[in-house]
């Protein structure tokens, strides 16, 4: 069975979220998305709002029918070396540093990696700035 794993906050989660498990699923025969635990967020966003807990967040992505499996992670360099997959996506706009580092290490770990375009006009941060004002 071939796993595919990604990574991220998932707050209030939108069409561009689902969009990416949809496709991010097809890469494999299981989908385990890891979301970020609360305290560790402030540290790839920092001037993230986060609306949601950690719970609730988990609870929302596990609900999407292309998740199979629901994992919290602390910091995706750490966190990747102990997870059972076989393909790595990442989302257009995950650049940071620990990302950078996940990625070299699943090149020297013979881990595919794909990355996914963003879908265009949405994000937890328009959400929240726009609606929920
Ligand atoms: N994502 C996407 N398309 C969007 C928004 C997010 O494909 N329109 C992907 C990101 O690229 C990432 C994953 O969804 O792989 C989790 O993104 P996250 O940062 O939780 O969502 P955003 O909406 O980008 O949140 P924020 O506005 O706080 O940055």
């Amino acid at each position: 069975m071939k796993k595919v794993l990604t990574f991220g906050v998932f707050d209030y989660l939108h069409y561009g979220h689902l969009k990416l498990f949809e496709r991010a699923s097809k890469f494999g025969d299981y989908l385990i998305v890891a979301v970020q635990v609360d305290e560790e967020i402030h540290k790839t966003k920092p001037n993230a709002k986060v609306l949601y807990n950690f719970k609730q967040r988990s609870e929302f992505v596990n609900e999407i029918k292309f998740v199979n499996e629901v994992i919290a992670y602390h910091q995706v360099d750490e966190d990747i070396k102990k997870i059972d997959f076989d393909v790595f996506v990442v989302g257009g706009d995950q650049k940071h540093g620990g990302i950078q580092r996940a990625i070299k290490w699943c090149k020297q770990n013979n881990k595919e990696v794909v990355r996914l375009k963003r879908t265009e006009g949405i994000s937890s941060t328009i959400i929240k700035e726009k609606i929920l004002k």
